[in-house]
């Protein structure tokens, strides 16, 4: 977020520290509760779309079963981390195979985006998890359960998490609002709530960016965040596509991400209202119906919880190439 050098990001401030502060996923955090309580637990995986609080659950769990110093006790590891598969099994090795602190007799290692890993890197982790298991248990989040190896999914706990209710992300929103001091009109928080459809970050990330300019949220304001520039931005993002440059394409749609907090649907809505205003000649009509065919799959993956990251890159990709092929 463009202003977090001078602000708190919220999504950050009000995470919730303990399991006893999270709302909503009432089908899991009464189970990860009682793992805390009884301070056993087996190797976990966090199945489920962007923003329903699989990293929020874990760090929870990991600050009630070990207290103030869980720290010591517990390990992120981003599994798609840039330093690439080798440091991450080596840091998962040292860190796995060393004896835990304290009383409880076991640490945790949280390895997120676990569905990145390529089978082979699976294998091993699966075979760390099995020597490893007396000392260190493994939380393994991602996106598609169905990406993760059987041998290992029969190993864990599976939670499947959900996009959050209307219920509990009001609630959350309500929290944030009143504790900075906000006025959130009705029609605002509705709008807040359709446009975030259950994903936790975009809500909170949506009340921050339309909190900042003022202290009475408006349905108004919240729209204009929400949806309107989001259409300039992504023209400029698909001419830069169109013209075959993917790396100023790819730039401009991470910062609507970041910047915007748009959704991977939004972007996908956005592109498909533009792709009519494209002229023929930059788009043939042949090119356009292959794209809207594309575009409907990549709207089934984003519903079943795919990356919006890795999805609108793809669909990036496809104009870029697609173009290019096309000559
Ligand atoms: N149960 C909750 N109660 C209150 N706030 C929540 C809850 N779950 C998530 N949040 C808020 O939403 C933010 C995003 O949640 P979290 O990081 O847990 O998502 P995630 O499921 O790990 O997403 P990703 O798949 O993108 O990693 C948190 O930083 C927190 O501010
Ligand atoms: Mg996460």
């Amino acid at each position: 977020m463009a202003d977090r050098a001078t602000e708190a990001v919220w999504v950050e401030k009000y995470r919730p520290a303990s399991l006893k502060e999270m709302v909503g996923q009432e089908a899991i955090v009464p189970l990860l509760r009682s793992y805390a309580e009884k301070r056993s637990m087996p190797h976990l995986m966090f199945a489920g779309p962007p923003g329903t609080g699989k990293t929020t659950a874990a760090l929870a769990l990991a600050r009630d079963l070990f207290g103030a110093e869980w720290r010591q006790s517990f390990l992120e590891l981003n599994a798609s981390d840039s330093r690439g598969i080798d440091t991450v099994r080596t840091t998962i090795k040292e860190y796995a195979r060393t004896s835990p602190f304290g009383a409880v007799g076991f640490k945790i290692l949280f390895l997120d985006e676990a569905d990145n890993l390529t089978s082979e890197a699976q294998a091993s982790l699966r075979r760390m998890m099995e020597r490893y298991s007396g000392s260190c248990r493994f939380i393994l989040s991602c996106n598609y359960s169905s990406r993760i190896i059987d041998p290992i999914q029969s190993r864990c706990a599976v939670f499947r998490f959900r996009a959050y209710s209307t219920e509990a992300v009001r609630a959350q929103l309500e929290r944030v609002a009143k504790a900075e001091g906000k006025k959130v009109s009705a029609e605002a928080m509705e709008t807040m709530l359709t446009a975030s459809a259950g994903d936790m970050r975009r809500a909170v990330n949506l009340l921050q960016l339309t909190a900042t300019h003022a202290d009475h949220v408006t349905a108004d304001t919240v729209k204009e965040y929400a949806t309107v520039p989001l259409r300039r931005e992504v023209e400029a993002m698909l001419g830069a596509a169109l013209e075959g440059n993917f790396l100023e394409a790819r730039g401009r749609l991470y910062r609507v991400f970041t910047d915007r907090g748009a959704s991977g649907e939004d972007v996908l809505r956005a592109i498909h209202s533009y792709l009519p205003d494209i002229p023929d000649t930059v788009l043939p009509p042949r090119e356009k119906v292959r794209l809207v065919e594309y575009l409907g799959e990549v709207d089934f993956r984003l519903a079943e919880g795919a990356s919006d990251r890795i999805q609108l890159e793809a669909v990036l990709a496809h104009v870029a190439t697609g173009r290019s092929v096309g000559k």
